[in-house]
């Protein structure tokens, strides 16, 4: 079933179903460094007032992209970029809708990358 309302995005509900904290966990080579906030982002970060260095963003939709975006930047490090999968994938055109959203409301730098993907970076 697609969970699609406006013709952005290919996702599907099952999409990625199988993963959990503790397969991510087992893949981390320094898992006493790595904190897990499960759940849907942005309820799952309410509290946190970290700083980062850097942030990867790989929701494929658009409401979790924007959300993303207006919840990082604030929090970015100078120096600091959100990488963005899928901004120029046409599969998932609901990401470069928000990112396109995000800018017009924040002219911050971004560059996009050649990649398969075609992801974007925001910098700081
Ligand atoms: C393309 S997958 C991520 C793949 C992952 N980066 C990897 O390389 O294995 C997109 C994921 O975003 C998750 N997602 C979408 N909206 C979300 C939200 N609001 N909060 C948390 N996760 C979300 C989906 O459940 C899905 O698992």
């Amino acid at each position: 079933m697609s969970i699609d309302t406006n013709g952005f995005s290919a996702a599907a509900v099952g999409d990625f179903q199988d993963t959990s904290a503790e397969k991510v966990m087992a893949r981390m080579p320094n898992p006493g460094q790595v904190r897990i906030h499960q759940g849907m982002f942005p309820d799952s970060v309410h509290g946190v007032e970290d700083t980062f260095a850097f942030v990867s963003l790989d929701v494929d939709l658009y409401a979790p992209t924007l959300a993303g975006l207006e919840y990082f930047y604030p929090r970015l490090s100078p120096g600091g970029f959100i990488f963005i999968h899928d901004y120029n994938n046409k599969r998932y055109s609901g990401v470069r809708h928000a990112v396109d959203a995000f800018l017009a409301k924040h002219p911050v730098p971004a560059m996009p990358l050649p990649d398969f993907a075609g992801s974007l970076v925001v910098l700081k």
